[in-house]
């Protein structure tokens, strides 16, 4: 499903369910020795995707651990993202010869709790999600705004190393199937030019709002 909203040479795999019989890698089964049964289901799961991906891209099996502030590391010819909510987990990998980075999520397609909005949208933002909200209220665009900030923190961290707050991206969502993230802060630079903005795709489909974004690599 999410490589609708992906270029064709990034590879995908994913699972609606979390087939029983897989395995971890010890250094992964360290990280979740103490965690509930969801949460270890959905990094199982998740890895295994992963290691699929990695195999169509030639790539053997390896342990995939959670580095700095949670951000997944991969081996070095590879960038990628992970995901996981209730009934999906996708992992997607791109060569690092043709992908800066990659951010992707999932959420369902469901209203945000209450408050959440407040606490991780702009006042514009809140403003253009009550307007999409008028015009097309079968829509969760409040989930859906949340979902692309999530993608845009797992595309940013892997260029920065950095945090970076839900108020220092300003989102603009095109119903059609688009967004654009304007950073309020510095951005990486890449090939000598700074990132000033984030886009991405996203898809609403079998009760899940995807977002993805995919920055090409700079020749050179
Ligand atoms: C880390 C975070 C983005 C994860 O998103 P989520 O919707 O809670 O959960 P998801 O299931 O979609 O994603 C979890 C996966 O994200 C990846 N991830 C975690 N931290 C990451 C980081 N710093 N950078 C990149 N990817 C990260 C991991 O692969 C993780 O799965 P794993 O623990 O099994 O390896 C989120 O919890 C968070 O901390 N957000 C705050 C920062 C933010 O969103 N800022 C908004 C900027 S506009």
């Amino acid at each position: 499903m999410i490589e609708r909203i992906l270029p064709p040479a990034a590879v995908v795999a994913e699972s609606f369910t979390d087939p029983a019989g897989l395995t971890l890698f010890p250094e992964e089964e360290k990280l979740v020795a103490n965690a509930v049964d969801k949460r270890r289901r959905e990094f199982t799961t998740v890895r295994h995707c992963a290691r699929r991906a990695l195999g169509e891209l030639g790539i053997a099996p390896v342990p995939i651990v959670s580095g700095e502030r949670g951000a997944p590391i991969w081996p070095a010819e590879v960038v990628g993202s992970m995901t996981h909510c209730d009934g999906y987990r996708a992992a997607v990998l791109g060569r690092v010869t043709q992908f800066a980075t990659l951010g992707v999520d999932a959420e369902p397609h469901a209203p945000l709790p209450e408050g959440v909005l407040d606490a991780i949208a702009l006042p514009a933002e809140r403003t253009r999600i009550a307007a999409l909200t008028a015009a097309d209220p079968a829509t969760c665009w409040d989930r859906l705004l949340f979902s692309a900030k999530e993608s845009v923190y797992k595309a940013w961290f892997p260029l920065t190393a950095r945090w970076l707050d839900f108020a220092e991206a300003d989102i603009v969502i095109d119903a059609a199937g688009t967004f654009v993230a304007r950073l309020l802060v510095p951005g990486p630079v890449l090939g000598g030019a700074p990132v000033t903005s984030f886009h991405g795709r996203f898809l609403v489909d079998r009760g899940l709002v995807v977002t993805a974004i995919s920055i090409p690599a700079v020749a050179g």
